[in-house]
């Protein structure tokens, strides 16, 4: 890593916010340029008079909004994260936004250390992204490479290939885990999530391909959580209608964060349909029964089995029995009936622990 400092584009209309933050962003140690309206901040983008590693864009400002230049600026540079400012009573243009491909939003007035620390993570999130991509991309040509060797040198060539796998499931998971930093209550959920629906897999089908996809779906379902503000995450007491809005648009904020990278496209109808219900009472698209894809129905029960037996913040874990029963009352209604029964049948739900992972776990 090179020791140059990082570069922040700041894009606020307000020059008493321009000053505070070029201020605490200088004394953190960033590189900054200020931008006065949104055209401004295009044109220097566009005209590589600053190549920022990070921009942070007021949604309100005179001419273009942050809203009309979010696009403009992730067309220039698709891999740049954006954090947008809001005022309070713009909650809803922040959402917007995350669906749109910013990275964070902060509520103004907003603390220097807050910014920082903000700045930080869609820093590092930049980078497993590139590093995500430069692995798939190493992945596809290393594979193809395999495939024309495979003849020659079989036994040898296939373990190397699964090697290969397992180290990009490596990366998945480490990706998945940056949601798990974020809620603490969510720890291991997801990895739990995906051996429990392989097992349900196992009992279904076998093919590898698509053994492979419901991996990485089951491990970043909830990645679009990255999007939703802590303080709901972490909320104990009932969740308002308002608040309940917001939480449900993760599937949709996880499709889109994910859809960036051509590698995750198999997973996406998993992440954004992991909440349908069978009966069609489910989100974001009411879908019903076998409109649901199958990968996507495992996971939903098992997503649902593992968050009914941890405990949240708003309430204790359900223990085994309870959480079985729930399921069985759930068929037709939220799960797919066979599914369950397999699930119940087949014990799949006995002790999951977490395996080396794309290593043909089975149990
Ligand atoms: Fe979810």
């Amino acid at each position: 890593m090179s020791a140059m400092a990082e570069r922040v584009l700041i894009t606020d209309d307000d020059p008493a916010i321009q000053k505070v933050l070029t201020l605490g962003l200088s004394r953190a140690g960033f590189e900054t340029a200020v931008a006065s309206t949104g055209r401004q901040a295009v044109d220097l983008i566009s005209g590589g008079g600053f190549e920022p590693d990070c921009i942070l864009l007021d949604i309100r400002m005179v001419g273009l909004t942050g809203l009309d230049v979010l696009p403009m600026l992730k067309e220039a540079r698709p891999l740049t994260p954006v954090i947008m400012l809001t005022a309070l009573a713009d909650l809803d243009a922040g959402i917007q936004s995350m669906k749109r491909g910013a990275f964070d939003y902060l509520v103004k007035p907003v603390l220097s250390a807050h910014v920082i620390e903000a700045i930080h993570r869609a820093i590092r999130y930049r980078n497993v992204l590139v590093e995500n991509e430069r692995l798939a991309a190493e992945n596809r040509e290393y594979q193809a490479y395999l495939e024309m060797k495979v003849e020659e040198r079989t036994g040898e060539l296939f373990s190397a290939y699964r090697q290969l796998q397992k180290v990009n499931l490596e990366t998945v998971r480490v990706l998945a885990e940056t949601i798990e930093a974020k809620d603490p209550y969510t720890r291991g959920h997801c990895n739990r999530v995906r051996l429990l629906a392989v097992r349900l897999y196992d009992e279904t089908a076998s093919d590898p391909k698509e053994r492979e996809v419901l991996e990485y779906g089951a491990l970043l379902h909830d990645i679009g959580k990255i999007g939703i503000p802590e303080a709901l995450l972490h909320k104990e007491e009932r969740l308002t209608a308002e608040e309940t809005r917001i939480l449900n648009q993760h599937p949709t904020i996880g499709e889109n964060i994910l859809s960036t990278v051509e590698f995750f496209r198999p997973c996406l109808p998993i992440v954004r349909s992991h909440h349908e219900w069978y009966d069609g009472r489910g989100y974001p698209d009411g879908l019903k029964g076998e409109e649901i894809a199958r990968l996507v129905r495992i996971v939903s029960v098992a997503d649902a089995f593992d968050a009914m037996t941890s405990t949240r913040p708003y309430r204790q874990s359900l223990g085994v029995e309870r959480a079985l029963a729930e399921l069985a009352a759930g068929k037709g209604v939220q799960f797919d009936p066979e599914l369950v029964e397999l699930f119940l049948a087949r014990e799949a739900y006995r002790a999951v622990q977490p395996a080396p992972i794309g290593t043909g776990e089975s149990g």
